[in-house]
């Protein structure tokens, strides 16, 4: 009997030391009543001149009597950004920002002078995209616009016209101009960029140079607007470049200075950054990795703006962030044109749970490129326009927006390759409830979540999930729902206790009203 017995429970025992005992995660959602609101600007956007973002993307030109259009942008974008509730736009760029000169792209588009994108591809674009159409777009969308201006290759005149321009609403030179081109309010611009990337390809500075530059930039940018109070953005670290954040911080005098940037793609080797869509599971794990140093980089940011700035009046944009990929081969050397898979599911779900659980200093942040180009939430080709399964996750958290933040402890969170399973962030509004956003990063183990809700008081969930067996699925322009949201169920409320079964490499949302 005894023989019997070690015959069957030591191969047992064997194969569970290979398989694993199967996790069991924990959260607990706490209640501060010192929680910062998740600002909706967390979930914003980002527009820039690059391979087909503008040109043959979001734009198609007034004259387009094939592609159904409202002022040149397609009503097929208008309308899915519209579903988003897209709260921010910033444009132009990124690098180009540093090249372009606003004032050859407003008055009569055929007398416009051209501009050769010298960072992407070296195109000639013909400056129909302009101030007032971009401006105008975000009127429709109901986006705040977010200018990103140049300091690169521009100068400070130039800059406080295009402030002038855009928002003053007295008698003035700018603002005259406007008039002349057909816009008799201003559009009152909040939101402002002085350069990007002034460490690169904003002029390869210094941080200590920058500075300084800024200092004289943001002196003369305020003054124009009438009653509105703009937004000035300084011009970010990349990744861990603590370095430039202290230098910014110590400085510039905080009453110059409203924002501070910050740039992190998910990119594990520069050199070679793998397929956007034939990759295996090494490769997913790399980009994971990658992605999940947001949560280190904010952190670490933060903890120095908080030691200049206790108060918390500087707020961290995080202007740039996504996955980034080899080009698709097809496309124009020089551009960027990526699919959009599971990966970029896991990667969007993981970073906007640590911007909303970072909400008390992260005050806004922009997906990079909204359209055609890096971790974009639509894709077009011709006249065919399909949603990424980006998309849809910025579509499930915008319940997030503007809600109060429900601070998590995560327990037992037992690391794959040193990396967490399981990311989380809660919120509650008024309007949406309770929201628990979930992402199960595992490539190949179901996970069970139990969920403490003693705090709260409707536990009546339903949920919705993007998962999928494939973690390269995607949506094409033959198959467009491949991924997209779907009813999930495979959870139960047990007293204080929500127990979830995550699904392998998926996302759920959950939401009691
Ligand atoms: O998003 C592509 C490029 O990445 C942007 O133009 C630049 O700001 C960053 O380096």
């Amino acid at each position: 009997m005894k023989t019997k017995a070690i015959l069957f429970y030591v191969p047992l025992l064997w194969l569970y030391s290979l398989v694993g005992w199967g996790q069991e995660v924990n959260i607990s959602i706490n209640l501060d009543e010192k929680a910062p609101i998740i600002s909706k600007h967390i979930f914003g956007h980002f527009a820039e001149h690059l391979g087909r973002c503008i040109y043959d993307g979001l734009y198609v030109g007034d004259t387009n009597k094939i592609i159904p259009n409202t002022a040149g942008v397609r009503n097929d974008i208008i309308a899915a950004l519209k579903e988003l509730r897209i709260p921010n736009l910033r444009w132009p760029g990124g690098c180009f920002a540093d090249t372009y000169h606003w004032k050859d792209g407003v008055g009569p588009k055929e007398e416009r002078p051209t501009i050769v994108n010298r960072w992407w591809g070296g195109t000639t674009e013909d400056n129909s995209f302009g101030t007032h159409d971009f401006l105008n777009l975000c009127e429709v969308l109901g986006a705040e616009p977010y200018l990103s201006a140049n300091v690169g290759s521009g100068t400070v005149q130039e800059l406080i016209d295009w402030v002038q321009y855009t928002n003053h609403d007295g008698k003035s030179p700018m603002a005259d101009w406007r008039r002349e081109h057909g816009r008799e309010q201003p559009w009152k611009v909040k939101y402002w960029g002085v350069g990007n990337e002034t460490w690169g390809c904003g002029g390869n500075m210094t941080a200590e140079f920058y500075a300084n530059i800024y200092r004289q930039y943001a002196t003369f940018m305020p003054g124009w607007s009438g009653e509105t109070k703009i937004v000035r953005i300084a011009s970010g670290a990349s990744e861990d470049d603590y370095h430039w954040t202290e230098t910014l911080m110590k400085n510039v005098p905080h009453h110059l200075m409203e924002a501070v940037a910050l740039h992190d793609y998910a990119v594990f080797n520069w050199e070679d950054k793998g397929p956007s869509l034939n990759f295996d599971e090494e490769v997913y794990y790399k980009s994971m990795e990658q992605a999940l140093k947001m949560e280190e980089y904010v952190t670490k940011h933060v903890a120095i703006m908080d030691k200049y700035d206790p108060d918390g009046k500087v707020d961290l944009f995080v202007d740039e962030w996504g996955g980034w990929y080899d080009a698709e081969p097809e496309v124009k050397k020089g551009v960027l044109y990526q699919q959009n898979t599971m990966r970029d599911v896991m990667i969007a779900g993981t970073v906007l749970n640590t911007f909303n659980n970072h909400a008390r200093r992260v005050k806004m942040a922009n997906l990079a490129q909204m359209v055609n180009v890096l971790q974009a939430v639509i894709l077009t080709e011709g006249e065919k326009m399909i949603k990424t399964p980006t998309y849809h996750v910025m579509n499930l958290y915008k319940v997030h927006q503007d809600a109060t933040l429900l601070p998590t402890t995560i327990t037992n969170n037992t690391a794959y390759r040193g990396l967490p399973s399981i990311s989380v962030s809660a919120s509650k509004s008024n309007t949406e409830g309770i929201n628990i956003s979930l992402v199960n990063i595992d490539a190949n183990e179901q996970i069970e979540v139990i969920i403490d809700l003693q705090h709260i008081s409707s536990k009546k969930f339903t949920a919705q999930q993007l998962a999928s067996n494939n973690i390269t699925a995607h949506n094409s322009f033959q198959n467009p729902d491949s991924v997209k949201p779907m009813p999930f169920k495979d959870f139960k409320v047990k007293g204080d206790k929500l127990i979830v079964n995550m699904p392998k490499h998926a996302l759920v949302v959950f939401n009691s009203k």
